[in-house]
């Protein structure tokens, strides 16, 4: 690690003392220098006058508080790094504050050195690229956008946020999420991981019915040079991969049955057995595990393990429908509006919803859930232009995509629509074609069955009820 001139930004001075003292205990030990400053305006005029490497800061000062705190450092100082300081009550905003580019927030009094010194080389590593450190799985940008606030303020949401934080705290928990298409269940599975003290390990996800029967196997677990005629040599299973991190096991009604011990034997013993291997690995992930059917339908029907079932029941967290959190629904499109890049010339305009598109809202039923209503709201925006969404820039009609204007079955094809909407106008004309027959339309489109499933609930496309 190279020498780091730190800004300490800490008005007690017990907890300067402490930090002071974990980092000359810690591995970089006469290889940083501390400059201390105890309040915003005092950090601000260090960072214009000299070059700091990092700065360790604590939101709550004598003259400025929370996300504000957080702010002004940061436009005073883009480049360089900010570490958050923070007491367990205020924790939410720091989380927040990362999401607006802190690199990292520690919770003071659970901190120990070696978590400091990690998340300071981190933070650094981001900045100084060329600088040689230990590599370290980063939190990709992609982690962070993946990871926002979730939106919401119906009780059942607000129980949802609070169980996140809950197994967020703990480390190997195993987590059960369920909730139909749509409802969030993979930021939910996000939101653990990158609130958890694993969130400097991988993230990995795995989709259960994405992959055949016969592969799965080896993709998850991994093989043994020799193992089978084409292992030419051994190779890592997304488990190994995931090792001191997550791993989302999405659909994980569609686990192969004869697969489900070796998934058992991780969650019981931490430990795994490759294919073809002689011995067990260890292994140290965390198993999110998500499903959209009632898995306890199928222990019964005995195409799902009890026991697995048990294990993985421990600790569920249940995602209701939209249509029964009414509430959020107009939280959630003003949500989605926000995040949609305002168009070229209307920056700074708000973009609001009229009464009645709010009320059409509300009364739809919502089956994509809310992976739908931002289809819709992106859609919308893009309609309405530069003014308010009305409600004719929904094309919802009480759960039924409009029929085509023109001659059914005639492309609605131009030249201003983007490859996301000819993709999403062509595969409605083909399902319209073969009469919502999945297998039908998979063929004609050249794609599996699963992935224009994927397709229809990314564009809020549905199936014909019995194909
Ligand atoms: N509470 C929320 N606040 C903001 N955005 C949300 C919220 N819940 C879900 N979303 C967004 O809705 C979309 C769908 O969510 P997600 O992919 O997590 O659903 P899912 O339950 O995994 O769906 P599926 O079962 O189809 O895989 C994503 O774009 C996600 O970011
Ligand atoms: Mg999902």
């Amino acid at each position: 690690m190279p020498f780091l001139k730190i800004l300490l930004v800490e008005d007690s001075p017990a907890d300067s003392r402490l930090l002071w003292e974990m980092l000359r205990d810690s591995g970089i030990k006469g290889r940083f220098a501390l400059d201390p400053a105890v309040t915003l305006k005092e950090a601000i005029s260090q960072l214009s006058s000299k070059k700091f490497d990092l700065v360790l800061l604590d939101l709550m000062l004598p003259d400025s508080a929370g996300l504000d705190t957080f702010r002004a450092v940061h436009k005073a100082c883009p480049d360089v790094p900010v570490v958050l300081l923070t007491g367990l009550s205020d924790e939410n905003l720091a989380a927040r504050a990362v999401r607006e580019g802190a690199q990292d927030y520690l919770v003071k009094g659970q901190v120990d050195p070696a978590t400091l010194v990690r998340s300071m080389r981190y933070a650094v590593e981001r900045h100084v690229a060329e600088r040689s450190f230990r590599p370290s799985p980063k939190l990709s940008e992609e982690g962070k956008k993946l990871c926002p606030d979730m939106v919401g303020s119906s009780d059942e949401l607000k129980e949802v946020r609070s169980l996140i934080e809950t197994v967020a705290r703990t480390s190997n928990t195993s987590v059960l999420i369920m909730g139909e298409t749509g409802t969030g269940k993979e930021l939910v599975a996000n939101s653990i991981h990158f609130l958890s003290s694993r969130r400097y390990g991988p993230f990995i996800k795995l989709n259960c019915s994405a992959i055949p029967d016969t592969l799965m196997e080896a993709e998850m677990f991994g093989y043994e040079k020799g193992a089978f005629t084409d292992a030419k040599q051994s190779k890592k299973g997304l488990f190994e991969l995931a090792d001191g991190g997550t791993i989302f096991l999405d659909e994980i009604g569609d686990m192969d049955i004869r697969l489900q011990p070796k998934l058992l034997q991780i969650l019981e013993n931490r430990t795994l057995r490759k294919l073809g291997g002689v011995s067990d690995v260890k292994i140290d992930v965390r198993v999110i595990a998500a499903t959209n059917v009632e898995l306890a339908e199928m222990v019964r029907e005995k195409r799902f393990r009890e026991d697995l079932y048990y294990r993985l029941n421990v600790m569920v967290i249940g995602l209701p429908p939209l249509r029964e959190r009414k509430e959020d629904i107009v939280l959630l499109a003003e949500h989605f509006m926000d995040e949609n890049a305002p168009l070229e010339g209307q920056e700074g305009q708000i973009r609001k919803l009229t009464p009645e598109t709010a009320a059409v809202l509300s009364e739809y039923n919502w089956p994509g859930n809310i992976r739908e209503l931002k289809n819709v709201i992106e859609r919308a925006m893009i309609l309405a232009g530069p003014d308010e969404i009305r409600p004719e820039h929904l094309h919802i009609t009480g759960g039924q995509e409009p029929a085509p204007a023109a001659r059914p079955g005639a492309p609605q094809y131009s030249m201003d629509m983007s490859l996301e909407e000819l993709e999403k106008a062509h595969i409605k004309n083909v399902l319209e074609k073969t009469g919502g027959n999945i297998t039908h339309a998979s063929k004609v489109l050249g794609i599996s069955r699963y992935t224009l499933r994927e397709k229809l609930k990314k564009y809020g496309l549905r199936e014909a009820e019995n194909a």
